[in-house]
């Protein structure tokens, strides 16, 4: 093992020493790792990291990456999309399914996880198509996915609905089976063809053909009813609405069923408002809100009735947004730029402080996925799974910059208020001084 590699793991007895950090945003104090797990504090550590000023949280969990691979290389790869993740601070993401050939068997499944294993950045966990082919209509191999070595406990046909109540039910059905979760992407595609952007003023002033937000709602509404009767877990995906977060409220009040939910970083900062310039890069699915939504999706999230954050990090090519907007295909970056938006729009508002951040970035999306060593506590015994984040360091965001292949990010030229510096994956650093390691050796060596 190199020099290089040797500094970059605490997996070989060593001791590390992070100093003066400051743990959920909370009093300064010293952090020790050793064989990937926080240890009670030595007298000789073997290195010590100065982390004067630097804010520790666990390590982030996205709910909702696209990796774009395989098929869609030419986007993103798990190599450049888990690069990206580690610089967000992320150490697990689930890979959603609408790849090519689709992750609805358990070749794909495994595929997709055994690259995650080799680049080492993050854990990568593919979510399972619910649907063969996204097709909607026949339920996927959920089961051999399940028991594939990818371990698959998520399913999700995201990018569609799974529209048809009868397969839905029978998808829930199952993943109750398996003790998984079904994500569902809610949006009745009977009230959206053809639409472009929100239904409302704007749409309408710049001759877009409107998105009902009643497509998202009834759907939730919808399926909360069928994952009752099911027994199931549900995740809404994406919720983009304040009366989507309402039917939340109104389920868990009023019937038995465990529902969970997340909101994108751009549902809680961007309005359909920055449609006006006609640039694709802000084209998203469900679309950009109006801003009484976003008001409301930020206090859904600080309230609870929103569980967590997650990116929907969905890298293009150039020719894939690089032309008119209603030929321009939905999504935007996410996994750089997440958390400096979830602080310019919870933190720097009073809604949420870093312990509230901790638990939507990191707790809540870990538990709902089932991850045993993910989102954990900040204390010894616990995984060194870690971000360490400036609060002071403020950056404009490049397109072109970022780690991912693509550079649709719609914060072009942005300021974002704080920086990840490192970010440790079981007691290695996968990130060092806001730059990726090189850990494909480290993982080969040892
Ligand atoms: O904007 C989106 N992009 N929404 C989705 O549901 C899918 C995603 C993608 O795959 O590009
Ligand atoms: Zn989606």
């Amino acid at each position: 093992m190199g020099d290089a590699a040797e500094r970059s793991s605490t997996r070989d007895g060593s001791t590390t020493r992070i100093a003066g950090v400051r743990p959920y945003g909370e009093d300064a104090g010293d952090l020790y790792v050793r064989d990937g797990v926080l240890v009670d504090p030595v007298s000789d550590p073997d290195e010590t990291i100065d982390a004067g000023g630097l804010i520790a949280l666990p390590g982030l969990v996205d709910l909702h990456t696209h990796l774009r691979e395989p098929g869609g290389e030419e986007a993103e790869t798990v190599d450049t999309g888990s690069a990206a993740a580690a610089l967000g601070g992320y150490t697990a993401v689930f890979a959603m399914p609408n790849t090519d050939p689709v992750a609805d068997s358990p070749v794909v499944v495994e595929h997709v996880w055994r690259r995650g294993r080799e680049v080492g950045l993050v854990d990568v966990h593919p979510v399972g198509a619910v649907t063969v082919g996204l097709e909607g209509s026949r339920l996927a191999e959920m089961g051999m996915m399940a028991a594939s070595p990818a371990r698959v406990r998520m399913f999700s046909d995201d990018g569609r609905c799974v529209n048809d109540p009868l397969v839905m039910r029978r998808a829930l059905e199952y993943a109750r089976a398996l003790d998984a979760v079904v994500a569902q992407h809610a949006e009745d595609h009977r009230l959206t063809v053809g639409a472009q952007a929100h239904e409302g003023p704007v749409a309408a002033r710049l001759g877009l053909a409107g998105w009902d937000p009643a497509a998202e709602e009834s759907i939730i509404a919808r399926d909360v009813m069928l994952a009752a009767a099911a027994g199931a877990r549900l995740h809404v995906c994406h919720l983009s609405t304040a009366r989507s977060a309402e039917v939340l409220r109104w389920a868990r009040e009023t019937m038995d069923v465990t529902v969970s939910a997340e909101v994108t970083p751009h549902h809680l900062l961007l309005t359909d408002t920055a449609a006006e310039d006609y640039d694709p890069v802000h084209k998203v699915n469900p679309p950009l809100r109006p801003s009484a939504d976003t008001a409301a999706l930020r206090r859904a999230l600080a309230d609870g009735t929103v569980d967590c954050v997650a990116t929907d990090h969905a890298p293009h090519a150039v020719e894939a947004k690089d032309c008119e907007w209603s030929a321009a295909r939905p999504g935007m970056l996410g996994l750089q730029t997440a958390l400096p938006v979830v602080v310019t729009t919870m933190v720097a508002t009073g809604l949420l402080d870093w312990r509230g951040v901790a638990r939507v970035c990191s707790e809540a999306p870990a538990r709902i996925a089932g991850l045993a060593d993910q989102g954990r506590p900040l204390t010894v015994g616990e995984p060194a799974t870690l971000t360490l984040v400036d609060p002071d360091a403020a950056w404009t965001v490049r397109g072109e910059s970022l780690a991912s292949r693509a550079a649709n990010t719609p914060y072009e030229g942005m300021q974002m208020p704080v920086s990840v510096v490192h970010t440790m994956l079981r007691g290695r650093w996968t990130v060092r001084d806001g730059a990726v390691r090189e850990l494909r050796k480290v993982a080969q060596d040892g």
